[in-house]
């Protein structure tokens, strides 16, 4: 199962990756997750990536594009993957094209989880992620992680000002992905509002 998790920040797309890597044994590739680990090891590349991830920009293609294809090159995605957060951009999405043509191994679908922008700022608004693991709560979750017991803390991005250039951001520049992969004929629209596990449920029956 080779897969793309598309929808605007605040969809639900870490929360609904947990779910499907589980359920198809494949490995989820964040690229915000790898960005971030950059930035907390102090990398030049979490240099880079912090000046724009902490105003809600994307960080360049060019430099993306590099860390998702060299993560897609590893011998863990031969059978699948889960992509969230790539493709972001045309380009992005032109780049993941043909480095899969090459490797033939073209996408088995594009999840498009779809939610209100209302909706979706008030669940960043409240978004508590744990220091250590990662892992996604709300605000109204324990003080703790309770898979490693680290710090729940808001993310540098879940800023008001960081919250709307994130939205316009993705207004201007990723939504037309939907579109890109409706006309491939490889697009499965997600009601991602409800219960997480409705959500969920949702997906698996449009994986089949
Ligand atoms: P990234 O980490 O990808 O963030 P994002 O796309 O903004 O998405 P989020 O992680 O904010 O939200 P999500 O959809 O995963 O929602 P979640 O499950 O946490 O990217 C961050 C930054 O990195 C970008 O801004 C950019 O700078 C850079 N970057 C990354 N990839 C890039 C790329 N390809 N190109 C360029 N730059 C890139 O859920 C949110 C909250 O809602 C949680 O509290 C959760 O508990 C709650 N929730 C989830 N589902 C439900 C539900 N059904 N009902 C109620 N609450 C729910």
């Amino acid at each position: 199962m080779k897969l793309v998790l598309l929808g605007p920040p605040g969809a639900g797309k870490g929360t609904q990756a947990a779910f499907i890597v589980e359920k198809y044994g494949i490995p989820h590739i964040s690229t915000g997750d790898i960005l971030r680990a950059a930035v907390k090891a102090g990398t030049e590349l979490g240099k880079l990536a912090e000046s724009y991830m902490s105003k809600g920009e994307l960080v360049p293609d060019e430099v993306v594009i590099g860390v998702a294809i060299e993560r897609l090159a590893q011998p863990d995605c031969a059978k699948g993957f889960l992509l969230d957060g790539f493709p972001r951009t045309v380009a992005q999405a032109e780049a993941l094209d043909k480095e899969l043509a090459k490797l033939n191994r073209p996408l088995s679908a594009v999840l498009s989880l779809e939610v209100e922008e209302a909706e979706v700022v008030r669940r960043l608004s409240g978004r508590r992620v744990c220091s250590g693991c990662g892992a996604i709560y709300t605000a109204a979750d324990k003080a703790l992680c309770e898979t490693c017991s680290g710090q729940l803390i808001t993310r540098a991005d879940d800023q008001p000002e960081a919250i709307r250039r994130r939205m316009q951001v993705y207004r201007e520049q990723t939504e037309p992905l939907v579109n890109y992969y409706a006309m491939k004929g490889i697009l499965k629209r997600i009601p991602a509002v409800g219960d997480v596990k409705e959500v969920f449920t949702r997906i698996e029956a449009a994986l089949g």
